[in-house]
């Protein structure tokens, strides 16, 4: 017996070494430098927000209006985009779920944002009024930072405001759902959705099917992007629609149009083609030849579309994190930049697998204040790490085996030899290989991340847009709201993939002996 036991014993102990031994040990000052950039990103976002902000001044900017940075020339970026504005202050609803307590005022600036949203909606411009059929006064991109129209010229109309503001505004109503207290939204749910939800709703029925501007504001085409934030929006307010009693038929409407827009997505639209492996996020330029299709874009619409009530409602959205043509996104754009721009060079060389600064798609020319050469951004740099941490989460969710499809060879065999040939490799639930491939994917992540941290001011954590392609300083619009509003994100998703990475880090001792 007591042989037995010790037989035991040195079993367990020779089979766990060496999983013990593979824990995972974070870089401890990495990590606080991105949990201190975190909390940076959030102040300077507040700073770019009239009411909030401790510099802006009211008459100039008004309470809940986002500034896409305080620039006012070269590059003049004093505007409220709609685009950048939704994003941020989705930012800010998650940054509340994370710090329930204490953040009154954000929660104010939300709602000061919803109310000015309101009013901007009927503002006439050079899109039209909000009065014609399908409000085409909401394809309007920007507005002066006091609340007035835009009228000079412009990429415009753009179709992504209103369905990335639908989605923000049901972010914020969830969220005040979810907590149960005594705030309650300067406007009553109802108002919110008959009087601004819906008219956005209406919006996407008409226009979906238009050609309009991408989000690079460039292109007069149909786009991924768009299409993706708009079938996202889609399903939101059909949650919404249903919550407030909406009518059959508009509901009819919106699930229609639902459907049509996710087959466009998935099969008839040129957005996934059998010989490329990554999304083509405009098809019409790769169709003449003037474009691969290859664009980061691709990556913050899948960020931008997924969200974590997902799983819980029936209408699924596709092409989240754990989508093969997402990662091979990612894989082609590391191919493709880490030799397009110099800075990247010193990274090509590692055995591993790292990150590298990424740009918008190969073929820009924009430069932050005109036209020459693209650089990398840091919104599009931040995109890959976070797909990549949804990715650990989102596996670490599902009790399956992973199984690894023959069009993911490329992208998984950089981490693991073993995922190789074209059969599909299916790695065991929480096996050692499963968990090794997680630790590997993480630092992936993180080390886009350290690229972004390597361009980022030292002293200040000022972020501008890009950082230069040949010497890697910031340029363009300075302390541009969207590239900290990207750093939260990934920072937040961060958070839960390191759970996952260190929840699943020593072996259970059932594990062992069972094996
Ligand atoms: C400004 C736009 O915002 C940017 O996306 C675009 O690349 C340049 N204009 C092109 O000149
Ligand atoms: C240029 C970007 O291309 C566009 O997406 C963004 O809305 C504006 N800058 C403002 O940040």
């Amino acid at each position: 017996m007591k042989i037995a036991i010790a037989l035991l014993t040195t079993g367990v102990f020779l089979f766990s070494w060496p999983f013990l031994s593979t824990s995972i040990h974070f870089n401890q000052e990495l990590d606080e430098w991105i949990q201190n950039h975190a909390n940076i990103s959030i102040s300077y976002i507040l700073e770019n927000i009239g009411g909030i902000s401790p510099v802006l001044n009211d008459n100039e900017v008004p309470p809940g209006t986002v500034v896409a940075s305080p620039l006012k020339s070269n590059p003049d970026y004093f505007y409220n985009w709609i685009r950048d504005s939704a994003l941020t202050m989705r930012t800010l609803v998650h940054y509340l779920q994370d710090n329930p307590t204490d953040n009154i005022k954000i929660s104010d600036s939300i709602n000061a944002y919803i109310m000015s949203s309101y009013r901007l909606q009927r503002l006439h411009n050079r899109c039209g009024s909000f009065d014609e059929n399908g409000h085409p006064g909401l394809g309007e991109p920007k507005f002066l930072a006091n609340g007035s129209q835009f009228s000079e010229d412009w990429g415009r109309p753009q179709s992504d405001g209103p369905p990335l503001r639908v989605s923000t505004i049901k972010a914020f109503l969830d969220h005040l759902n979810s907590v149960s207290t005594e705030e309650d939204p300067f406007l009553s749910p109802s108002f919110i959705y008959t009087s601004i939800v819906k008219p956005d709703l209406e919006y996407i029925l008409a226009f979906w099917q238009k050609n309009l501007f991408d989000p690079w504001e460039e292109i007069n085409s149909l786009h991924f992007f768009n299409l993706l934030v708009l079938l996202a929006a889609l399903r939101d307010g059909l949650l919404l629609a249903k919550e407030n009693g909406d009518s059959h038929d508009f509901q009819l409407k919106l699930l229609n149009a639902f459907d049509d827009i996710n087959l466009e997505l998935t099969q008839n639209g040129g957005y996934v083609l059998p010989t490329v492996p990554y999304v083509v996020e405009t098809p019409e330029l790769r169709l003449n030849g003037q474009r691969k299709g290859l664009d980061s874009a691709v990556l913050l619409a899948s960020i931008y579309a997924h969200d974590d009530s997902d799983k819980a409602n029936a209408f699924a959205v596709p092409f989240d994190s754990k989508d093969s043509h997402i990662l091979n996104t990612i894989y082609a754009l590391v191919a493709d930049m880490k030799y397009r721009y110099p800075v990247n060079s010193g990274r090509v060389q590692k055995p591993q697998k790292v990150g590298v600064g990424l740009g918008r798609y190969p073929e820009d020319i924009y430069d932050g204040y005109g036209t020459s050469e693209g650089n990398p951004w840091f919104i599009t740099t931040l995109a890959a790490s976070e797909v990549l941490y949804r990715w650990i989460s989102e596996v670490d969710k599902s009790s399956n085996d992973l199984v690894i499809t023959s069009d993911l060879v490329d992208f998984f065999g950089q981490f693991d030899e073993s995922v190789a040939g074209t059969e599909d490799v299916t790695i065991v639930h929480q096996s050692p290989q499963f968990k090794k491939l997680l630790r590997k994917v993480f630092a992936f992540a993180d080390s886009f991340v350290e690229v972004a941290r390597l361009h980022v001011d030292k002293n200040s954590g000022r972020m501008l847009e890009q950082f230069n392609k040949d010497d890697g300083y910031m340029q363009g619009a300075e302390s541009l709201t969207w590239s900290y509003s990207s750093f939260y994100n990934a920072f937040r998703w961060r958070q839960r993939a390191k759970k996952v990475i260190e929840e699943t880090s020593i072996m259970p001792l059932w594990w062992v002996m069972w094996r």
